[in-house]
């Protein structure tokens, strides 16, 4: 099978944010506790963060992370984590039917991200909570200080604000499983007078109103329109969200969900531009897809814990899915949809980084390794960093479920003019084919091919463990060749490609 590309330095779609390689960590499961926090642990800092899992963190190159929920912020009360460890209280949390211990707040957590060198993004509990708490929390974190709120940190042992830029208003509150579920005129009128305060304190963040929770709630996509009609003037970007799944075992029609994924940013961009024209208004918004990945490999095994069967534990494990070979494929076309949407979507967040749902994975006191999603995510946000192209892209297509003609080849390409690196990101979903792949690159110069990187594997269900930590792995490819202005590289059937040429 034969598919051909075109690259022009010239045929760009926009710049990419740093952060659309962003991730996320909420207090759920054991993504804080023995994930990155576990005192007890032989690596632990002496903050009692694990510094194995800081390493694989350092090692994606993380941008942001979200924090601290998800689910969990909606009936958060962020003073609970300040203050002495031991004065701290246990509350329950109604979002995961567990026990919350506050011995991670916003110190520990701004301390962890310092050292995994990453940045904070912040949410705000618009659920059971509102504008009064949003703005003593934002005084907290950012006002140098002479305020009871800035002063109450300073007293805690931080005497320089974070100075955190990117807030999220509420998370995912068109969902009936939010502690504090409204609906879109509710949420618009409360998140347009948090936005309001929030910019009375500092113009200069960045708010994130919450859009649909996925594309299939039945209030998508006025919701998005009546939000933003609340909203558009105060805010910056509107969130969505969006997990996959193959519990049908359809490896065909699981790989093409990234089209539906493209669907969903275009028909959001589209209400957002509605918004835009209909205010007159000279500003932009944009998408923050600030929770996506796999999720379904737990769901039955979480069940008895989510309805309370189990009472109230502490971190116990949930939502801890073991990533497949599959999963990279479903990945690596995810984040090219990131990619080639890169005029709309400036933010996009992996859901989540340790644990739950997450690239890694921890043992309670021992290892730390990474899961096969781990590898794309990397690609990705090494050199997934410069101007993403507008390809033009000839591939054989095949029918999907319901989504009409898919392509076999899954591509996109990133260009940093400073360097010179031209970065392929390729997936071939064809179940036993080949593809033949010609790639015409104009306008780059001399290139050649300085690092070629391949997953494969003969079986889809496999995952890495603890025991057998590298069942998955990228490992060198050899036969992509430049010659003529032409990249030309066979694509082995159902495997993810990496190919950089400078
Ligand atoms: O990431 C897991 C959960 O998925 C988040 O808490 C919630 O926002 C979403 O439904």
């Amino acid at each position: 099978m034969k598919a051909a590309v075109t690259a022009h330095s010239k045929y760009t779609i926009s710049d990419i944010d740093p952060r659309l390689y962003g991730s996320f960590i909420e207090h759920l499961g054991r993504a804080v506790y023995t994930g990155i926090y576990e005192p007890e642990h032989a690596t632990a800092d002496e903050n009692g963060m694990r510094k194995d899992v800081i390493d694989l963190v350092k090692e994606l190159n993380v941008p942001i992370v979200r924090y601290p929920g998800g689910n969990f912020v909606s009936a958060y009360n962020w003073e609970d984590g300040i203050g002495p460890k031991e004065n701290r209280p246990t509350r329950l949390d109604l979002a995961w039917h567990t026990s919350e211990s506050n011995q991670v707040g916003i110190h520990e957590f701004a301390d962890w991200c310092a050292s995994a060198n990453t940045e904070m993004m912040l949410a705000v509990n618009l659920g059971s909570r509102g504008l009064d708490e949003a703005r003593n929390f934002l005084e907290y974190v950012n006002h140098p200080g002479g305020s009871e709120w800035s002063d109450k940190r300073i007293a805690n042992g931080r005497a320089e604000p974070w100075n955190v830029k990117l807030w999220c208003l509420g998370n995912e509150m068109d969902g009936p499983w939010q502690i504090g579920h409204k609906t879109a005129d509710e949420y618009g009128r409360l998140a347009h007078e948090t936005a309001k305060a929030m910019r009375a304190f500092d113009d200069g963040l960045e708010l994130v109103v919450c859009g649909s929770s996925n594309a299939h709630m039945p209030t998508y996509p006025e919701w998005e329109a009546t939000v933003l009609d609340h909203t558009y003037n105060e805010v910056d970007y509107i969130s969505l969200h969006m997990y996959f799944e193959n519990r049908a075992k359809n490896t065909a029609n699981y790989l093409a969900r990234s089209i539906e994924l493209d669907t969903y940013i275009g028909t959001v961009a589209g209400v957002i531009d509605y918004i835009k024209a209909k205010k007159r208004s000279a500003k932009d918004v944009y998408i923050s897809f600030d929770e996506w990945n796999v999720w379904y490999h737990s769901k039955e095994r979480d069940k008895a814990t989510l309805a309370g069967a189990n009472g109230w534990p502490h971190a116990p494990a949930l939502l801890e899915d073991d990533y497949n070979f599959e999963d990279v494929l479903q990945v690596g076309c995810i984040l090219n949809t990131f990619i080639n949407r890169a005029d709309v979507v400036k933010i996009a967040c992996l859901a989540q980084l340790v644990n739950v749902i997450a690239p890694i994975m921890t043992t309670p006191g021992g290892a730390a390794w990474r899961q096969t999603i781990f590898y794309p995510y990397y690609f990705a946000s090494l050199y997934g960093r410069g101007t993403a192209l507008r390809l033009m892209v000839d591939s054989p297509t095949y029918k999907a479920d319901d989504l009409g003609e898919v392509p076999y080849l899954d591509v996109s390409a990133v260009h940093d003019a400073d360097t010179g690196r031209l970065t392929f990101f390729i997936v071939n979903r064809h179940g036993t084919e080949a593809l033949d792949l010609d790639a015409s690159l104009l306008g780059f110069g001399a290139l050649k091919v300085v690092d070629d990187q391949v997953i494969a594997h003969s079986d889809l269900t496999i995952t890495n463990t603890a025991e057998a930590p590298f069942n998955v792995a990228p490992v060198k490819a050899t036969g992509s060749l430049v010659a003529d202005g032409k990249l030309s590289v066979k694509i082995a059937p159902l495997s993810y490609r990496m190919i950089r040429l400078q």
